[in-house]
């Protein structure tokens, strides 16, 4: 019967979709519901992401505001604080973060405050669907019982599945509409209610068995990335210590046409998934006695990237007979990777707090980032925050060392490769032809 009902609604679009949670995974998702004709309400607990939303103003870079214009002009979308509209949807999807607690276990508390609205608000005849990352059982051993305390009966008065998001924010070539959606319903019906409706905004759905399949598959596909970029780094290493091009060999080896996918090192990993989600999975395992070992080795490895870095600068600038302190040392790129301003995790943040700790005055130049703060919690150096500088030939030139750590497509490596002494290149970023010409020192990893 609720199946039935909501299959009515999806396919007549008279289904009004609820959002909780717009940012870099719900705003997109709303919008993409919005502008093919459903209606749809976000929830935010920041008002001023809500008010921006409602004046027509995008803060995600992939989502551009004549988008979301064009969903106000049409009346499809509202941004709210006010929670109790959560009556008015006929699906609730939860893109809420999962960060991780200082002793790196999941912090469930905005899937649980989520829960708890949804729970306070819900009526019979919803679909509720959960998107964050998170370990296998979230969805039934959390969100189920929160809704049956209610008195609603799985199938009967609600259906709830698990769809994991995959978006990669900045790159252009995948958006919503072209990555294949994995769905997995606590039982059939939520399943295939949750399929017809991503159908409509994704070209393929991948229904699941369980949503604990689907929770497990989001945690596999990001701990695959997590060990592989830990091995690309490990051999970075091996390569620097040989002597060989890092990045000539993985370019060679990515020409065998099955077996093998390239991975690039650098100088850590960032943003709120790869650092973070191989924790979720084995918090979950270490409950069932199991123990991840490829998981806690590539978390060493690749944490200890930054401090790589600091001690290629190091060595750098020890060529030069300089040393670390009392050196001006330029940071190219501060965000967590290419053409994006998002800076959590960002390994850039460890590299400046390592330079500035042993001394150096660390300036750095990014245009998606305005300024950078530190946690000082976290931070070993003086934690003082920074400020983007223009790209200038002064701010080069002046810099004993310049270090690149995001490869941004609007820097001109060009003029770096002119103008400064000595560089760092931790993505690549300068080709052949400009370390031909280059008058600097280059180190790369
Ligand atoms: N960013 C990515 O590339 C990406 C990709 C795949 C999956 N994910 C996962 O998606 C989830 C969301 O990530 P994100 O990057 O969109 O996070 P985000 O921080 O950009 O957005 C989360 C939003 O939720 C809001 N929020 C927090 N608590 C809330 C509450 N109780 N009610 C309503 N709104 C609330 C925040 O104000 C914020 O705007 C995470 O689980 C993440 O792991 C992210």
């Amino acid at each position: 019967m609720i199946k039935e009902q909501l299959k009515q609604k999806i396919s007549d679009k008279t289904a009004c979709i609820g959002v909780i949670g717009l940012g870099y995974v719900g705003l997109p998702l709303i919008v993409e519901f919005c502008l093919k004709g459903f209606k749809g309400i976000g929830f935010e607990v920041d008002t001023k992401k809500a008010d921006a939303i409602n004046k027509g103003d995008s803060y995600i870079v992939d989502v551009p505001s004549e988008n979301v214009q064009k969903c106000l002009d049409s009346e499809k979308l509202e941004a709210t604080t006010d929670f109790s509209k959560l009556s008015d949807c006929d699906v609730i999807i939860i893109c809420v973060p999962t960060p991780l607690r200082k002793t790196k276990d999941p912090d469930m508390s905005y899937i649980l405050a989520s829960g708890r609205e949804i729970q306070k608000y819900m009526r019979k005849g919803q679909l509720v669907i959960l998107e964050s990352t998170t370990y296998p059982g979230t969805t039934d051993e959390v969100l189920q019982p929160m809704f049956e305390e209610k008195g609603f009966k799985l199938d009967e008065d609600f259906l709830l599945a698990f769809s994991p998001e995959r978006v990669d924010p900045g790159n252009p070539q995948f958006l919503t509409h072209n990555i294949t959606k994995v769905v997995g319903g606590v039982g059939k019906d939520s399943t295939e209610v949750a399929t017809e409706l991503y159908a409509n905004i994704v070209n393929t759905v991948h229904p699941v068995s369980s949503a604990r399949v689907a929770e497990a598959c989001k945690l596999w596909e990001n701990t695959f990335r997590a060990i592989n970029i830990g091995m690309a780094n490990e051999m970075a290493k091996v390569c620097n210590a040989l002597n060989i091009d890092t990045w000539e060999v993985v370019r060679a080896a990515a020409t065998k046409p099955f077996g093998f996918m390239p991975f690039y090192p650098g100088p850590g990993i960032g943003g709120h998934c790869i650092p973070l989600d191989p924790h979720y999975l084995s918090w979950k395992a270490r409950q069932h006695g199991f123990d991840s070992q490829f998981i806690t080795l590539a978390e060493q490895i690749n944490s200890g990237m930054p401090k790589y870095v600091a001690g290629l600068v190091r060595d750098a600038l020890n060529d030069q007979q300089k040393s670390v302190k009392g050196s001006k040392i330029l940071i190219l790129g501060v965000a967590y990777k290419k053409d994006i301003d998002d800076m959590r995790e960002s390994p850039a943040l460890s590299v400046i707090d390592l330079l500035r700790s042993r001394g150096a005055n660390v300036v750095y130049h990014d245009a998606f980032v305005p300024e950078v703060t530190f946690d000082h919690a976290y931070t070993i150096g003086d934690g003082e925050p920074l400020y983007n500088q223009e790209f200038t030939d002064e701010l080069i030139s002046s810099s004993d060392c310049v270090v690149i750590c995001t490869e941004h497509s609007d820097v001109d490596y060009k003029r770096v490769c002119e103008l400064a002494s000595v560089i760092v290149d931790t993505r690549n970023a300068l080709k052949e032809d400009l370390r031909e010409e280059s008058k600097a020192k280059i180190v790369r990893l």
